[in-house]
């Protein structure tokens, strides 16, 4: 994990409220599902926000960041050359799968990002993997141009039915689990699309693996703001422990958001 000061190199809307960017950063490498701490040096918002990294080359990452709030609005206000501090890649990503076993990736609105990153991933290892991919509607939906450039196989929903199949995205992957032969899930979203996934993940004795949410001030363990608790009742941080937990280990009664 290393902390740099770099500076943005693109920055590009890809909906009303969701931007691309990228920067350089000083890393080798990066495991699918794991994150940074970025923020604008001297802005308002004190606290750096965290990120699931979507993509790494050549020393160059990108997040995809939508915005809710004070910290996400400054950061999509930046312009190619602002300032940035990155901390990272912080975090344990996602454990790949057996290669017998079909990833079913699944991902909710900005939680694209480190899915997307973990599709290229697996796809480059020529792994078998189906992605399910919901959001409210249509202009919701990112990264379609890259995932048919990767060649991934996407299945979509909508709520409001505007792409692909209408309603929440678990159930289009629950109706097909029956047709797939020893998958594996892997899930990054919303608590909701989280929730679900380990619902189904126990109903049907299934290994998932789910990358949670949680607000975060430091992201490296120290200020235990992060914590949920796992399958025993201790707490875990979400930072150091996780993002990125297998669904067993955690308790979903007393989930951080
Ligand atoms: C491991 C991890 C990976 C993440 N990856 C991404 C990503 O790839 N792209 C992306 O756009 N966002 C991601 N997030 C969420 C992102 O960090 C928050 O949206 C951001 O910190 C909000 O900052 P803000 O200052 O804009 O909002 P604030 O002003 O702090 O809050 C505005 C609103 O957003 C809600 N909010 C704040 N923090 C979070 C949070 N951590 N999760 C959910 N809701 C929150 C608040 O409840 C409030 O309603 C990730 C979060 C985590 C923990
Ligand atoms: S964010 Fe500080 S301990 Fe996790």
């Amino acid at each position: 994990m290393n902390d740099c000061a770099t500076k943005i190199e693109l920055i590009e809307a890809l909906s009303n409220d969701a931007y691309r960017i990228r920067f350089a950063v000083d890393w080798k490498a990066f495991d699918p599902g794991q994150f940074v701490m970025m923020g604008i040096p001297g802005n308002v918002v004190f606290l750096r926000r965290p990120f699931g990294i979507a993509r790494f080359s050549n020393g160059v990452a990108e997040i995809c960041c939508k915005v809710v709030g004070r910290g996400t609005r400054a950061l999509s206000d930046a312009k190619v050359g602002t300032r940035i501090d990155v901390l990272g890649p912080c975090g344990r990503g996602f454990r790949f799968p057996q290669k017998e076993e079909p990833a079913i990736l699944v991902a909710g609105g900005y939680g694209i990002g480190p899915i997307f990153g973990l599709c290229e991933a697996l796809l480059a290892q020529g792994r078998r993997c189906i992605l399910y991919y919901g959001a409210r509607e249509t202009s919701h939906l990112l990264y379609l141009d890259e995932l048919a450039k990767i060649g991934a196989n996407v299945k979509c929903s909508t709520e409001d039915g505007s792409h692909g199949a209408r309603g929440m995205i678990a159930e289009l992957l629950e109706k097909d689990l029956d047709n797939i032969e020893k998958p594996s899930l892997f899930a990054c979203g919303p608590h909701g699309l989280s929730k679900a996934v380990a619902e189904i993940s126990r109903r049907r004795g299934v290994p998932a693996q789910v990358s949670m949410e949680s607000y975060m001030a430091c992201g490296i363990g120290v200020c235990l703001g992060c914590a949920c608790k796992d399958a025993d009742g201790n707490f875990v941080r979400t930072c150091r422990e996780g993002p990125v937990f297998d669904v067993r280990e955690l308790q979903w009664d007393s989930s951080p958001l």
